[in-house]
């Protein structure tokens, strides 16, 4: 009796296991997959990219699917942890043999399991993973925003001939592959432009005392500090400088500001800042207006850039799926490869010999608690 109920309760563990392990194909779908930073240190990269990619999906779906077929997104959460990421990466390509993957936000997660990725084979495009070395010769890999090199120029020639301050400082996180690598080409711009860098100083990665780092920053008088870090450390930045007398306005940052936790946290401390973007919601281009009003139906809320970002990069992917010659991982790879003119709403991108969209770079002002469009500079 007991030893037939212990092999009844096996058998259907067994069963259950194996209904996991081999999840039917659907051959009405076509499976992509996109992991995320859903949870952790960098939530909102992941959950607002999410949003985009739902809206982008729900928006395809409803036109007919790909192919003829639906869409289906399988959404794995890194938790913001590089290995987590390479795991997931790893299981969305052997486990649900999805034919394309999305992901990830920060370029170091994008660098770790882009490299899984490119070895197996599968197409990655990064909606916002903007390190050089992301797609830097890996053939499988692919990104729907502007590099860190352009990025960074552009901050420099804002501060010099927007702003005209000639007096620099510059603070980053010195072991994270985003903030250093655009610390590295603002450096080299600033120089050409003929600025002066009175102050440069890195910090590590996960430090949540600023203060001596920020008093050093501030005896060195410089007229903008330049910080190109993530939103969460940011925050901490921002108030801590506010207590010793910088004023908001004399940051300027790089993408990796855009999150609402940043006005939310420091918005008055931040009053006048401004950084370096893909979007802002009242950027004046046509189909970020028609964006704009699909997702706040949907949403309640206005997109982050991240938001739009998650939308461009699964529009562009369905596209290039749908223009393969055939829906496997190498034919819409060629078509990634392919892009051309592809209207998003954050810009019109083609995909260039190493597989980077060159768009327009935005402005952000943030006044108000607000992020608003300031202006746009090509990058070159
Ligand atoms: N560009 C950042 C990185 O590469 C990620 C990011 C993009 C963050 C857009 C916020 C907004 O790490």
């Amino acid at each position: 009796m007991v030893s037939r109920r212990v092999f009844g309760v096996g058998v259907s563990l067994a069963a259950a296991l194996l209904l996991v392990g081999c999840e039917k194909d659907d051959p009405n779908e076509i499976k992509v997959g996109a992991y995320l930073s859903l949870s952790g240190a960098d939530s909102t990269f992941g959950t607002d990219t999410r949003e985009g990619i739902e809206l982008a999906v729900e928006e395809t779906n409803a036109g007919g699917g790909v192919r003829g077929k639906r869409i289906r997104v399988i959404y794995e959460d890194d938790k913001s942890n590089t290995y987590e990421a390479v795991q997931k990466v790893r299981q969305l390509i052997d486990r649900n043999k999805v034919v394309a993957i999305l992901g990830e936000v920060a370029s170091s997660r994008s660098l770790a399991a882009g490299l899984i990725a490119n070895t197996s084979h599968v197409p990655m495009v990064t909606p916002s993973s903007t390190a050089v070395e992301v797609t830097r010769n890996r053939k499988w890999v692919f990104r729907t925003c502007f590099t860190d090199d352009q990025q960074g120029a552009v901050a420099a020639r804002f501060i010099t001939n927007d702003l005209k301050k000639k007096k620099i400082g510059l603070f980053f996180a010195a072991q994270d592959s985003y903030s250093s690598g655009l610390a590295r080409a603002f450096r080299t711009e600033i120089r050409k432009l003929g600025g002066e860098i009175v102050v440069d100083k890195g910090y590590q990665k996960g430090e949540t005392n600023f203060r001596t780092y920020l008093s050093e920053l501030k005896a060195a008088n410089p007229e903008v500090v330049f910080v190109p870090n993530y939103y969460n450390e940011m925050v901490l930045i921002a108030r801590q400088a506010k207590e010793i007398g910088i004023p908001g306005s004399m940051f300027v940052g790089g993408d990796g500001w855009d999150s609402s936790n940043l006005v939310d946290g420091a918005g008055a401390e931040l009053e006048g800042a401004h950084f370096t973007n893909h979007y802002a919601p009242d950027v004046p281009w046509e189909n970020s207006k028609k964006f704009v009003t699909a997702f706040t139906a949907k949403y309640k809320h206005l997109p982050t850039s991240l938001t739009a970002q998650g939308y461009d990069s699964a529009k562009l992917l369905f596209d290039a799926i749908e223009r393969a010659t055939e829906p496997t991982p190498a034919a819409i790879r060629d078509a990634l490869e392919a892009t051309k003119d592809f209207k998003g709403a954050t810009g019109t991108m083609t995909m260039d010999k190493d597989h980077n969209a060159n768009k327009p770079i935005v402005v952000v002002r943030i006044e108000d608690k607000k992020f608003l469009y300031a202006t746009q500079l090509l990058a070159e």
